[in-house]
């Protein structure tokens, strides 16, 4: 074997091992027009979101179904894609969200992205099929990075190519926004079966609370404009690196 062709093997069995296949043979199901992925944890996932409010539940399908739109037209791109990873990501990326007085899910202190992140690692550490094989912690990684990174403008796109798509597709489903990569009919058999109506008023008050209930999670991120237009005492003066970073600072003395 010439040296190239001895390279090649390495680089292969190399690119294997660092990259198991996740997305080959599984099952699939059809939800509002969009082919998925349909293992045990995934119908679990959507078991667990369907007891959210309306504006939630559907949110986190869109997100879903938006994405895999995306990713179902790129037969590459899907191949490349940890689809039962994606699924997941997409599913429980606003646990966060969660305003029951019990949340398992809701710190005091953790920005509610990261709510979502360590939530969705915990459940599915807990859920019956766990395998650590099967949901390697470079797996579990890739969702909680994705999940955490949603709220954060300008990391996700250098990520590895799961964490970028759960995050891509978080984007896919904003408030007063159409999303050009989606095929058109794939987005409007979602949000007829997923409706778009209570979510403006489902965000608006989501963020509200988490202002009025988790200043600390809050401060410094795209909710603290929530908390000074809509929570009366809501303070962030003193709480942002400028104010740190520019303390005793004189430009007119340095
Ligand atoms: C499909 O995805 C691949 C891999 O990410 C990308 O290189 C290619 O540009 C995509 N094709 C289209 C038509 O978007
Ligand atoms: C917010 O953080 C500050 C400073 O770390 C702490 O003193 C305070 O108790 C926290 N407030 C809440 C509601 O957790
Ligand atoms: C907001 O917090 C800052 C810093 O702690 C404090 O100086 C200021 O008086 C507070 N403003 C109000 C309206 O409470």
């Amino acid at each position: 074997m010439k040296a190239n062709g001895i390279i090649s093997v390495l680089a292969l069995s190399a690119t294997a091992l660092a990259r198991p296949k996740h997305g080959d043979h599984l099952p699939t199901t059809t939800v509002a027009g969009v082919e998925v992925v349909d293992t045990q944890i995934v119908r679990d996932a959507r078991a667990l979101i369907e007891k959210f409010p309306d504006y939630l539940y559907w949110h986190s399908m869109r997100t879903w179904l938006l994405g895999a739109a995306v990713l179902n037209a790129n037969a590459t791109l899907k191949a490349e894609v940890d689809l039962e990873a994606h699924a997941l990501g997409t599913i429980l990326h606003d646990l966060g969200w969660d305003m029951s007085p019990d949340s398992p899910w809701v710190t005091k202190e953790n920005r509610f992205e990261v709510d979502g992140g360590l939530g969705a690692v915990r459940w599915i550490k807990a859920h019956k099929s766990y395998s650590p094989c099967v949901w390697t912690e470079a797996r579990l990684e890739r969702i909680f990075d994705g999940i955490a990174l949603h709220g954060t403008f300008g990391i996700h796109p250098f990520k590895n190519i799961d964490t970028k798509w759960i995050t891509n597709s978080v984007g896919f489903d904003g408030v007063n926004f159409t999303p050009p990569e989606v095929p058109i009919a794939k987005f409007n058999s979602v949000i007829a079966e997923f409706p778009k109506d209570s979510f403006q008023k489902g965000a608006i008050e989501t963020f509200t609370w988490m202002a009025a209930t988790k200043p600390n999670g809050t401060y410094n991120t795209f909710v603290e404009p929530f908390g000074t237009h809509y929570v009366p005492g809501y303070n962030s003066t003193g709480k942002h690196s400028f104010d740190r970073i520019t303390a005793g600072w004189n430009p007119d003395k340095n």
